[in-house]
């Protein structure tokens, strides 16, 4: 019989493969008063949720195994209170997460989804041409919520795109955040630090929140920052649905005081604001922004070498320091 190993989500195959060699696997559904003592190592992703109640039930859980970047899932004070390690997959998912928020500023600004359809519908062919002009990209102002990780590496695509860089991120200083950057272009870019989110919008054409999810900036993104984004604005969302108030985000659009939205993440996944289904002026995609066969694939083997550490006592490759 082989020890039991709980999941919270559904495991990437990779993982599942790995996984199954060791160890019996049971989704939260089957955890009972008997089994729960036996559970060492929860498997779970970005978005799992493993909040106190959980935890209660798993007396021995020494790690969480974590298929993802973000863990605001996870009681992590309950973590640091019980010395319960969790492990996360940083760093090798920057690059398309970063990637997906240009996808999203270029498929919104010049009008890709509308288009598609202009050409598949056969409206095109039909002489039927709906689409007007769409915004031109480049030069543009982009606003960075959040220049960690994700957002540096969103920085140092729209400088490509011979953009003003501005950001707000109430832990990083101006030069830090200037020699980061400097780093990573071999150029000082034009960079601008906003104490003041409702300034930034204002001064910004794209917002672009690539902050993580905690439970003070819920709701970060608010209708002032959203009309201060304005008519022309367009808000890029590829971090967390809560950072964002839904609720103004739709008024805003409906009432025309902002341009318009291009969102991975939603506050309650997978349900989207049913009033964003019919806008012709957003940009909506369901939490893809690793998807891809390369990064999720590296994603894979840092979860594995994190469950193999386990298994074999050596130092864990990527554990938060709690
Ligand atoms: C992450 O890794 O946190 C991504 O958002 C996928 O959940």
């Amino acid at each position: 019989m082989k020890p039991l190993i709980l999941r919270n989500v559904k495991l990437n195959p990779i993982v599942a493969e790995y996984v199954n060699q060791f160890y019996d696997v049971i989704s939260v559904e089957e955890l009972t008063a008997e089994n729960a003592h036996q559970i060492e190592v929860l498997l779970t992703n970005g978005t799992g949720q493993a909040p106190k109640e959980l935890l209660d039930r798993l007396p021995n859980l020494k790690l969480i195994d974590d298929f993802g970047v973000g863990f605001d899932g996870v009681d992590i004070a309950e973590c640091k209170r019980r010395n319960i390690t969790v492990c996360t997959t940083p760093g090798v998912l920057t690059d398309d997460v970063a990637d997906l928020a240009l996808a999203h500023i270029l498929a919104f600004s010049r009008q890709m989804c509308l288009a598609h359809h202009e050409v598949v519908s056969g409206a095109w062919a039909a002489g039927h041409k709906s689409l007007g002009l769409g915004r031109k990209v480049s030069g543009k102002r982009v606003g960075i919520v959040g220049l960690g990780r994700i957002g540096k590496a969103v920085a140092q695509r729209c400088h490509g795109f011979n953009m003003s860089l501005a950001f707000y991120d109430r832990y990083l200083s101006a030069d830090k955040a200037a020699a980061d950057l400097k780093a990573m272009l071999g150029v000082e870019p034009e960079l601008t630090r906003y104490d003041d989110l409702v300034e930034l919008a204002r001064n910004s054409d794209y917002l672009v929140v690539c902050a993580a999810a905690t439970p003070e900036n819920h709701g970060l993104i608010n209708e002032e920052v959203l009309t201060a984004l304005g008519p022309q604005g367009t808000l890029i969302n590829i971090a967390r649905g809560v950072l964002v108030d839904e609720a103004a985000l739709v008024k805003v659009l409906q009432e025309g005081k902002l341009g318009g939205a291009g969102l991975d993440v939603f506050a309650h996944e997978p349900n989207v604001p049913a009033a964003l289904l019919t806008m012709k002026n957003v940009v909506l995609t369901p939490h893809i922004a690793s998807a891809t066969v390369e990064t999720r694939e590296q994603m894979a083997s840092l979860v594995i070498g994190n469950l193999k550490a386990f298994r074999e006592g050596t130092p864990y490759l990527t554990a938060l320091t709690l």
